[in-house]
């Protein structure tokens, strides 16, 4: 990390919700996002980029023959802004292992359910269908197995009687949105970090489900 603020590169798909957290945060939480890149030409967060003057770029995986060249692409794209850090904010796609391993330690991912219970999509519709009482978001560090990497922290909600998903939904989102900031300033700060596989904050382990956050 240079010994100005760290860098963060902020990696897209979709409406970018937790990107906007992540920008409201950067200017008190010691981190700059230096760039934004999406694989959707249509996603709402590049606006969102756009008008706080973060510059953006847009590799469509559509434009690919194949999902390895797509990556390579994307590997490119990343390194040429040598960040200190790559955040997935709502990126729906699987990451190649050149990358992930590229960038072990030093890429993160939330997703929207209480890990390890419920990895991949649908999650609220899941939690509801399990009769789960408890749901909300988690932060780990990327690796190759898809939504598997050591936890960093989880925020918790407790899931309402008869509670539509898409409520549900809503407020795994906000819970998301305060969750991001939070660990990504424990990076810049360097109290956050990955050895041999484990999450440590200032020194210790992680314990196995993460650092909890009250919603
Ligand atoms: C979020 O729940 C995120 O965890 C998931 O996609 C949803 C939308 O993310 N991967 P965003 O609004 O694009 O940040």
């Amino acid at each position: 990390m240079s010994d100005q603020q760290c860098c963060i590169v902020v990696i897209i798909s979709g409406n970018g919700n937790n990107l906007q957290a992540l920008i409201d945060a950067s200017s008190h939480s010691g981190y700059t996002i230096s760039h934004v890149i999406s694989n959707n030409p249509e996603a709402f967060g590049l606006e969102r980029a756009k008008r706080c003057g973060i510059p953006s770029t847009v590799l469509n995986h559509r434009d690919f023959d194949t999902r390895a060249e797509f990556d390579d692409a994307l590997h490119l794209a990343i390194n040429s802004k040598n960040p200190d850090l790559v955040a997935l904010a709502g990126f729906m796609r699987i990451l190649g292992p050149d990358i992930v391993s590229n960038y072990s330690g030093r890429m993160l991912n939330i997703h929207p359910s209480l890990l390890p219970k419920h990895p991949g999509i649908n999650t609220h519709q899941r939690a509801l269908d399990a009769g789960d009482h408890e749901h909300g978001a988690t932060v780990h560090f990327v690796t190759e197995e898809l939504d598997g990497g050591p936890i960093i922290a989880q925020c918790r909600i407790t899931i309402n009687a008869d509670e539509p998903a898409q409520e549900l939904g809503a407020r795994v989102l906000l819970s998301e949105q305060q969750l991001y900031p939070i660990v990504v300033s424990w990076f810049a700060s360097g109290r956050l970090c990955l050895q041999q596989n484990k999450a440590m904050m200032d020194g210790a382990i992680i314990p196995c489900r993460g650092l909890q956050i009250r919603a």
